[in-house]
């Protein structure tokens, strides 16, 4: 298969003010380089429902710079502030739940924490979305139960 097009969304108000801060944006870059991929687009916005539903929206619908899979990170939580799932589940127009299964499942192993996240996952035309929790550890281990198997890649070809 070609390299997977990466569009990576950081949720965090912090991050959306002071960019150092982001730490998981990069690791997402990272790891998808690693693996072969690339990262086309990245961006770092607070923790607001319409700015998260807006750049999803607006990265699946551009055919100029097509973006094969969304991940974001952050805001999947139960603070208060945590708006990630609900910006981005009214997008999709086919749920995975079997997506938010395998990483709830394998985060769980690590740590009861897991139980914390809301991750939602699904397509949006020729695009799959993944929500991932803020942070790095989170990033790490989401990711790696992602690339597993080849599951991804397999994911992503199905989808085009
Ligand atoms: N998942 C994995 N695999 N590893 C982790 O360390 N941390 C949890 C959870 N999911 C964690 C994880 C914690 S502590 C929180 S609060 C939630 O993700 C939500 O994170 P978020 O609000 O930054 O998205």
């Amino acid at each position: 298969m070609s390299a997977i097009r990466v569009g990576v969304i950081t949720v965090s108000d912090t991050a959306s003010v002071d960019a150092a801060a982001d730490r998981s944006g990069p690791t997402i870059q990272e790891i998808v380089r690693q693996r072969g991929h690339g990262c086309v687009r990245s961006t770092i916005l607070p923790d607001d429902e319409q700015q998260i539903r807006e750049t999803v929206k607006n990265w699946c619908n551009d055919a100029q710079n097509t973006v094969d899979w969304i991940i974001s990170t952050g805001g999947t939580g139960f603070g208060v502030r945590d708006r990630t799932p609900e910006a981005i589940a009214p997008l999709l127009e086919r749920e995975a739940a079997g997506i938010v299964h395998l990483l709830l499942a394998e985060s769980l192993k690590r740590t009861p924490l897991a139980a914390l996240s809301r991750p939602v996952a699904g397509t949006v035309g020729n695009t799959l979305v993944v929500t991932l929790p803020g942070s790095v550890k989170a990033v790490k281990e989401n990711l790696e139960a992602l690339f597993a198997n080849g599951f991804i890649e397999h994911a992503i070809d199905l989808i085009k």
